[in-house]
């Protein structure tokens, strides 16, 4: 028996298939992003439209048939309204149609839990660096199984600072990995470094990166916006490594697609002695087939069903891990 996963967050409609933890399928449809950014209607609309599609695409890649299906999880949050929305009706639909139980599932658990079982991690110490969030996290068990939260942004996460350069900057595709690729050969120029503790903030830096290109050369602003935001991430992860004394660390997330920040945070982990791991790509870029894998997990763990609402700022620490204990 298979599970079904969609998620739709943001720009991606992805839906996946698992079975027994193993990825079976995971198709997508991305909404192209202009100039303007995502405007959330247009994102919902291309969502909506893509679904029947996306869901026929990820079932016949699996080789299963419909009747296979034994559970469907759907993106709960956070992420844009309308996309959201647009999943969770994409959710009931499947659940109605096919007679099977709809879990609400958590983003960022989905991201962690898809790259924890890949790396086959125990209990790490987790990096989740996306477009929207920017965290450092460890598993705590009181007052319930959830993910604590030791560091995260002030402002806006470091995949929305990169893109936000990225179209300043004129950079097309306007997304972090061409900023990536801009940087390479780039010389370092003085840029605001802000690390409070275990927490960091990116709008200082973005606003004085944009500023910077009137008079440097691109190149040279990429790599020093990019080695600045990637170092206070690390420093927050060294400090959370020190204070939890965990013995693996795990990047997940979209901006963990990085080579640059998986080479910096190997370092760190390195010079700590301890393992680190990142998915391949493909599983860190927002995909269906984490969304199925948690819902399996919440089947198998029998976690208490919830009313299958959306919350745009459905926090990570609010998210219960039932099949944890
Ligand atoms: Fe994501």
């Amino acid at each position: 028996m298979a599970v079904i996963g969609i998620e739709s967050s943001a720009h991606t409609f992805g839906v996946g298939i698992v079975e027994n933890g193993k990825v079976l399928s995971n198709s997508k449809a991305m909404f192209k992003i202009s100039d303007r950014g995502i405007i959330p209607m247009e994102v919902a609309d291309h969502h909506a439209e893509n679904a029947g599609k996306v869901i026929a695409d990820a079932i016949d890649a699996a080789g299963i048939s419909a009747g296979d299906l034994e559970a469907v999880g759907y993106t709960k949050g956070p992420g844009i309204g309308p996309c959201l929305r647009a999943g969770q009706l994409a959710g009931k639909a499947v659940s109605s149609s096919y007679g099977i139980p709809l879990f609400p599932v958590n983003h960022g658990i989905a991201h962690i839990e898809i790259a924890k079982g890949m790396g086959k991690m125990g209990d790490p110490l987790v990096v989740y660096v996306s477009g929207g969030n920017s965290q450092i996290l460890a598993m705590e068990r009181k007052p319930f199984s959830h993910y604590h939260v030791y560091g995260e942004t002030f402002d806006i996460g470091v995949g929305n600072m990169l893109d936000s350069f990225a179209r300043a900057a004129k950079l097309n595709p306007a997304w972090g990995s061409t900023v990536e690729k801009e940087a390479r050969g780039g010389r370092y120029i003085g840029m605001p470094y802000t690390v409070k503790g275990m927490d960091f903030a990116f709008s200082g830096l973005l606003t004085n990166a944009v500023k910077a290109l009137g008079t440097n050369r691109r190149k040279d602003v990429a790599f020093s916006l990019q080695e600045t935001a990637f170092s206070m991430i690390c420093e927050a992860a060294e400090r959370a490594l020190l204070l939890t004394g965990k013995k693996e660390m795990l990047a997940c997330g979209g901006v963990a697609q990085s080579s640059r920040l998986g080479e910096m945070l190997e370092s760190v982990a390195g010079s700590h002695g301890i393992r680190f791991y990142r998915a391949p790509n493909e599983f860190n870029a927002d995909n269906g087939a984490m969304i199925a894998m948690v819902a399996e997990k919440m089947l198998d763990s029998g976690m208490r069903r919830e009313a299958p609402t959306i919350d745009q700022k459905f926090r990570i620490d609010r998210a219960e891990i039932g099949w944890e204990g």
